[in-house]
C-alpha cells in the first residue's frame, strides 16, 4: 500500500468556543454560544464554554505538549468575538495579539497553524442583527476574514472559512439544537445560501490580498462534514432514501462551494416548496469565482438509510448522554430514514463506527467534483475513557478508532486520492457542544477535579509513533 507523503500533515485540531474558556476575558464580546449554554436545557447536566479547557491562558503548556507529541500542523479557529466584539466596528487588539502569540508559540516549534475563521461562535450581537439570515452578516464576516488575513497572513498559510456549514445550519436552523434554536426547513435553504455567499466574499478577499503580495500565498477552502450515506439493503426503495439523502444532505451543500452552484433537483424542490433560497443578482457568479484550494473533510460516522413513508418518521431528538441505544430512528417522511445497522459498531453516543465510509466518502467527492485536494480536518470517536488507579488514561478504543480511519486514509491515497494531511479531533479534552466534558476526544486529558491538570493519555504516546514514522506504524 502507497506510504503517506513525506510533508504530510500530522495534525490535532479545536476550536474556540471548545477550548479558549476566558469567554468575558481582554475585551471579547458574547458569542450566541456563550448565550446559548446559559439557557436552561439547552446542553448536557448545563455545560458550557465559560472555562472549557483555559487554553487561552495555559496555551504555551499546551503548544509545549504539541511539540512533544511531534504535530506539524495545529487546526484552531479564531473567535470571531474577540476580534470584534460586537461582529463589526472597532476591532479588539487584544483579540488580535492572543492570535498573534499563539501562532509565533506554534512557529517556534515548527508546527504549521491551520486556522479557521468560523467555527459555531457568531458574534451575539450580529445575531441580534438576524444572525445567517441576514446579508449584512456576510459583509461583516468578509471584513472580519479580511483583518485575520492581514493580521495573521504573514504566518498563516492554511485557511479554512466555515466549519461544517451542514451541522451548524441543520443543528441550528432545523433541529432546533443549536443556536439560534429554530425549526424552520425554508430558513434552512435561506441560511445556507447566505452562508456560502460569506465563504465567496473571504475567498475574494484572500485572492486580492495575496494578489497584491500583502500577505503569504497559501491555501483555503472549507471544512464540511462528511457523513455518507449507504442503503440499509439492497431492495430499491432504500436504495431511493439513500439517494434522496446524499443529495439533500450532502451535494446540496458541496456542490456550491466545490462547484459553484446548487444541484438542480434539489434546487426545484425548494424553489417549488418555498421558493427558496432568495437570490440576487451576482450571486451565483460570486459563487462560481470562489475556488477552494482544497476541502476540508470532517469525518466521524456514517449513516444507513431506509425507505420512510409519507407518515413516517420524522425528527427526533439526538444522543447527548452517552446511553448507547437511547437514539431513536430520525427522518425525513417520504424521502429516507436513518436507522442502525446491526452488523456494525456504535459508540456510546450512537455513531456508527465506519472506516469504510471515509475511504468511500472521499472517493464519492472525487468522483462527483474532480481531482481536488483533501484534508481530514476532523476525525475522532467521543468517548468515556476509563482511568487506571495510578491515574493513566487508558483510551484504547480511540486508538483502534483512530488506526483504522488512518489506514483508511493510506487506502484513499494508494487509490491516487490526494490527501495531504490528518488532523485528528482533538487535541486535549474539550467541551462537546450539547454533550458535555463526559464525551471526551483528546490525547490530552484534563483532569477538572485539579485545577483542570493536563495529562498525556496512551493514545498521545500511540500518535506521537505514528508521526515519529509517518504512520508506517500504527
Ligand atoms: C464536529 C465539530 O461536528 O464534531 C466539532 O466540528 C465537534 O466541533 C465534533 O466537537 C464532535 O461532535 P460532538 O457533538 O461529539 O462534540
Amino acid at each position: 500500500m502507497a506510504n503517506f507523503p513525506p510533508d504530510f500533515l500530522w495534525g490535532a485540531a479545536t476550536a474556540s468556543y471548545q477550548v479558549e474558556g476566558a469567554y468575558q476575558q481582554d475585551g471579547k464580546g458574547p458569542s450566541i454560544w456563550d448565550i446559548y449554554s446559559h439557557l436552561p436545557g439547552t446542553t448536557y447536566q448545563g455545560t458550557n464554554g465559560d472555562i472549557a479547557a483555559d487554553h487561552y491562558n495555559r496555551y504555551e503548556e499546551d503548544v509545549r505538549l504539541m511539540a512533544e507529541l511531534g504535530l506539524r500542523s495545529y487546526r484552531f479557529s479564531i473567535a470571531w468575538a474577540r476580534i470584534f466584539p460586537n461582529g463589526m466596528g472597532e476591532v479588539n487588539p487584544e483579540g488580535i495579539a492572543f492570535y498573534s502569540r499563539l501562532i509565533d508559540e506554534l512557529l517556534k516549534y515548527q508546527i504549521i497553524p491551520f486556522a479557521t475563521l468560523y467555527h459555531w461562535d457568531l458574534p451575539q450581537a450580529l445575531q441580534d442583527i438576524g444572525g445567517w439570515e441576514n446579508r449584512a452578516v456576510a459583509d461583516a464576516f468578509a471584513t472580519y476574514a479580511k483583518i485575520c488575513f492581514e493580521q495573521f497572513g504573514d504566518r498563516v498559510t492554511y485557511w479554512l472559512t466555515f466549519n461544517e456549514v451542514i451541522n451548524f445550519i441543520m443543528l441550528g436552523y432545523r433541529d432546533g439544537l443549536h443556536p439560534p434554536g429554530v425549526k424552520d426547513e425554508r430558513r434552512v435553504v435561506e441560511v445556507t445560501h447566505i452562508v456560502n455567499i460569506a465563504h465567496a466574499k473571504a475567498i475574494a478577499e484572500y485572492r486580492q490580498l495575496t494578489r497584491e503580495g500583502k500577505i503569504l500565498a497559501g491555501k483555503i477552502g472549507m471544512a464540511h462534514v462528511l457523513l455518507p450515506g449507504f442503503p440499509i439493503s439492497d431492495q430499491p426503495e432504500d436504495i431511493q432514501a439513500y439517494e434522496n439523502y446524499e443529495v439533500m444532505d450532502h451535494h446540496w451543500f458541496y456542490d456550491p462551494v466545490l462547484r459553484g452552484d446548487y444541484p438542480q433537483t434539489m434546487w426545484n424542490y425548494y424553489q417549488s416548496k418555498w421558493g427558496a433560497p432568495t437570490v440576487l443578482e451576482g450571486d451565483l457568479a460570486l459563487l462560481k469565482q470562489a475556488k477552494s484550494d482544497f476541502i476540508g473533510v470532517n469525518y466521524y460516522q456514517s449513516t444507513f438509510l431506509a425507505h420512510n413513508p409519507l407518515n413516517g418518521v420524522g425528527l427526533t431528538t439526538i444522543n447527548t448522554t452517552g446511553e448507547k441505544g437511547s437514539q431513536k430512528e430520525s427522518g425525513i417522511p417520504g424521502l429516507f430514514k436513518r436507522v442502525i445497522n446491526p452488523n456494525i459498531d456504535y459508540t456510546d453516543w450512537d455513531w456508527a463506527i465506519y472506516p469504510e465510509g471515509l475511504h468511500e466518502g472521499i472517493k464519492r467527492i472525487q468522483e462527483r467534483y474532480g481531482t481536488i485536494p483533501i484534508v481530514i480536518t476532523e476525525n475522532g470517536i467521543g468517548a468515556k475513557d476509563a482511568i487506571a488507579a495510578n491515574g493513566e488514561i487508558l483510551d484504547y478504543p480511540r486508538i483502534e478508532y483512530l488506526k483504522q480511519h488512518i489506514l483508511a486514509c493510506k487506502r484513499a491515497i494508494a487509490d491516487s486520492i490526494p490527501v495531504f494531511g490528518y488532523f485528528a479531533w482533538s487535541y486535549i479534552d474539550l467541551l462537546s457542544w450539547l454533550n458535555g466534558y463526559q464525551k471526551q476526544y483528546g490525547f490530552v486529558y484534563i483532569d477538572r477535579e485539579k485545577d483542570l491538570e493536563r495529562r498525556k493519555k496512551q493514545s498521545y504516546f500511540w500518535y506521537q509513533r505514528v508521526i515519529q514514522t509517518n504512520g508506517a506504524k500504527l
